[in-house]
């Protein structure tokens, strides 16, 4: 596409659906209804301050974090965005603790969506960006209806994974393995356009490290050598710059146009991390191996790791290959 066409997302999913005679339109659909869902939730994030949806609901989600109104609303919006299409045989949603059936009243299909609706929550209250992040699998099951073995794969596996990042802009990136395209919302005309395609995180990569070093008391010997390393100017070509906007989406939108290094390391307490490695690790690594960057757990590719529930948690470096490649040789020391 030249740089003048107007390209919506939706017309990018048909065109890219084209290409692979084997892409099945439901698997397209998708995408284009978690568009929507998309741009039902920006809506609500930009009258947040307006409309009295600030604030707890008083009670905590399944992480047993409190539940912000942004993220019952997200959660809800998703959810009916895609229950009815049939083209989903189940869904996990960070928000709730088990897998989430589809109607008996509505048709199953032959995918799964794993979801996180509203990542950042912390941030809702105070205006800094928010994201929605989701990951696709094929259902391997016998089951129509979806079973835990349909939720739990190994990230390698995935057909496609996205985000949100409810910022300055609007912006909606995703990836079907070929290659990663955003798309920026238009409010006045209610569109995705294609504005960023083929996304590629820059080498040589700005020098970023991305981590909460509240927590550094609590690190591994490995880990805090690690950011001693990054500290003092890494392997060469210049100082690191520290950025921590506390919103894995918007650390993540940032490392990937910018390049750098997110990091969310296990610690003595909370030995892997904090961050979920079915709906905000791993699509997040997917995105970052096809722009040629990476992630790991600090022993293994993100990738690569079995799922044993729904909810589990791993530690998390992702970014510039070549900063997380230094990571992983840090954090094997010990
Ligand atoms: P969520 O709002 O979906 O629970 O995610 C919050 C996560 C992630 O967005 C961010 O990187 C991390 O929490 C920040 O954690 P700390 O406040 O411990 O740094
Ligand atoms: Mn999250
Ligand atoms: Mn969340």
């Amino acid at each position: 596409m030249d740089g003048t066409s107007i390209v919506t997302i939706e017309r990018h999913i048909i065109e890219a659906e084209r290409k692979y005679p084997d892409a099945s339109g439901a698997f397209s659909n998708i995408l284009t209804d978690m568009a929507l869902a998309a741009k039902v939730i920006s809506r609500q994030v930009n009258m947040a301050g307006l409309v009295d949806i600030l604030g707890r609901v008083g009670r905590r989600n399944v992480q047993g974090e409190p539940v912000q109104k942004l993220d019952v609303f997200a959660q809800d919006v998703i959810y009916r965005a895609m229950d009815h299409t049939g083209h989903l045989c189940c869904m996990v949603s960070e928000e709730l603790e088990d897998p989430i059936p589809i109607p008996d009243s509505f048709p199953a299909g032959e995918y799964v969506l794993l979801f996180d609706p509203l990542d950042g929550s912390s941030n809702i209250d105070v205006n800094v960006s928010i994201g929605t992040i989701f990951s696709i699998h094929r259902k391997v099951s016998d089951s129509e209806r979806g079973t835990l073995e349909d939720c739990l794969q190994v990230g390698r596996k995935q057909l496609a994974a996205g985000y949100v990042v409810y910022g300055s802009s609007t912006m909606f990136v995703y990836t079907t393995g070929h290659g990663v395209h955003g798309f920026t919302l238009d409010p006045s005309i209610g569109e995705f356009i294609l504005s960023h395609e083929n996304i590629r995180i820059p080498e040589p990569p700005n020098r970023y490290y991305s981590v909460n070093e509240a927590r550094h008391s609590e690190w591994d010997p490995g880990m805090r050598r690690l950011l001693e390393h990054f500290k003092s100017g890494g392997d060469g070509e210049g100082a690191f710059s520290a950025r921590y906007i506390g919103s894995l989406v918007a650390d993540f939108h940032r490392t990937l146009l910018r390049g750098g290094i997110f990091m969310y390391p296990g610690d003595r307490s909370n030995p892997d991390g904090k961050l979920r490695l079915l709906y905000e690790s791993s699509p997040l690594a997917f995105i970052a191996e096809q722009a040629g960057g990476r992630a790991s757990t600090g022993r293994e590719d993100v990738l690569d790791v079995v799922p044993t529930s729904i909810h589990q948690r791993t530690p998390l470096f992702l970014g510039s290959r070549e900063f997380v490649d230094e990571a992983d040789g840090f954090l094997s020391q010990g």
